[in-house]
């Protein structure tokens, strides 16, 4: 059954304001592009091409006018509402239709992911995923983030949410693939203490059933936050470094979408012509052309 994904991009983005205050997070630059064309090209890359969109009702239409049904990029986006940001779990219970009978992938909306032959992470890890799949990244402050510690094989033993004796160096990141059980699961969640349906419960759940496994995203992958003004720009930074100094870019969906056979190079170039007033509208016409050549 085709793994249905999920982008999460409500949120309050306190940390951000008053630069959220009128906009969403998601729909921030990061050096060339919006926030959330970064992820949506994570879910694409892992061959997913059915998306729901989470975001508060108020910055929904905002998304809707960026991204429309995604059918430009051979996708079919769907939107939802969260009335309030009440936890990250809190998306299986709004998209518990468009998940339906089989898998999902949950993206946070403000996570960068970039590395080497991503792609083939990704597909390796989508494909029949029994349990749950999460991907740790090393950091040099795991006390911030929830730390996952395995066995020998990669299954997960323990999530720790901030611990002050970090069991391990590896956070979890943003990026979840679950099978059907994750609807049940979350439907069966009470609120923390902080009174949010949490992402970490879901997942320990399935640790608890030793259906969990944790994938090392290794030393050579960039997995970047943008939630406050320093690590915004830094990630902005990261990306135009890699992109000036390469000369291509990161996340460029329409690229991505001609490199998955979503689109054909006669679309892309459509679409890199609408915008052809940018340099990243240049480029996608570029991309296609080199295509058609
Ligand atoms: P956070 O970074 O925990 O929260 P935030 O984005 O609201 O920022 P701040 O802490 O500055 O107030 O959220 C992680 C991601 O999940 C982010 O993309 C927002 C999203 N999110 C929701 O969409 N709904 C929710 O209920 C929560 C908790 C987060």
């Amino acid at each position: 059954m085709a793994v249905k994904g999920i982008v999460l991009a409500g949120g309050r983005g306190t940390r951000l304001h008053p630069i959220t205050v009128a906009v969403s997070k998601q729909l921030l630059p990061v050096s060339d592009k919006p926030m959330i064309y970064y992820p949506i090209s994570v879910l694409m890359l892992a061959g997913i091409r059915d998306i729901l969109l989470i975001s508060s009702p108020d910055q929904v239409p905002n998304f809707v006018r960026l991204l429309g049904d995604g059918a430009q990029f051979g996708l079919n986006i769907t939107y939802a509402a969260q009335e309030s940001p009440d936890g990250i779990a809190q998306a299986f219970l709004l998209g518990a239709d468009h998940i339906g009978g089989g898998p999902a992938a949950l993206i946070l909306g403000d996570n960068i992911f970039h590395g080497p032959s991503f792609s083939d992470v990704l597909e390796e890890n989508v494909r029949d995923v029994s349990g749950c799949v999460l991907f740790g990244y090393p950091v040099s402050d795991p006390g911030r983030y929830g730390v996952g510690e395995t066995d020998a094989s990669g299954r997960l033993i323990s999530i720790e949410e901030k611990p002050e004796r970090p069991r391990s160096n590896r956070a979890v990141t943003g990026l979840y693939f679950y099978d059907n059980d994750v609807i049940d699961i979350a439907k069966n969640l009470r609120p923390s203490g902080r009174g949010e349906l949490e992402i970490t419960d879901v997942n320990l759940a399935y640790v608890r059933q030793g259906r969990a496994r944790l994938v090392d995203l290794g030393r050579g992958f960039a997995w970047l936050d943008t939630g406050t003004p320093e690590a915004l720009l830094q990630a902005g930074q990261y990306v135009q470094t890699i992109e000036l100094r390469q000369g291509v870019r990161i996340a460029c969906l329409e690229e991505v979408a001609l490199r998955m056979g979503f689109i054909d190079a006669e679309q892309c170039h459509r679409l890199g012509a609408a915008q052809a007033g940018s340099g990243y509208g240049q480029y996608v016409m570029n991309i296609a052309s080199s295509f058609r050549g």
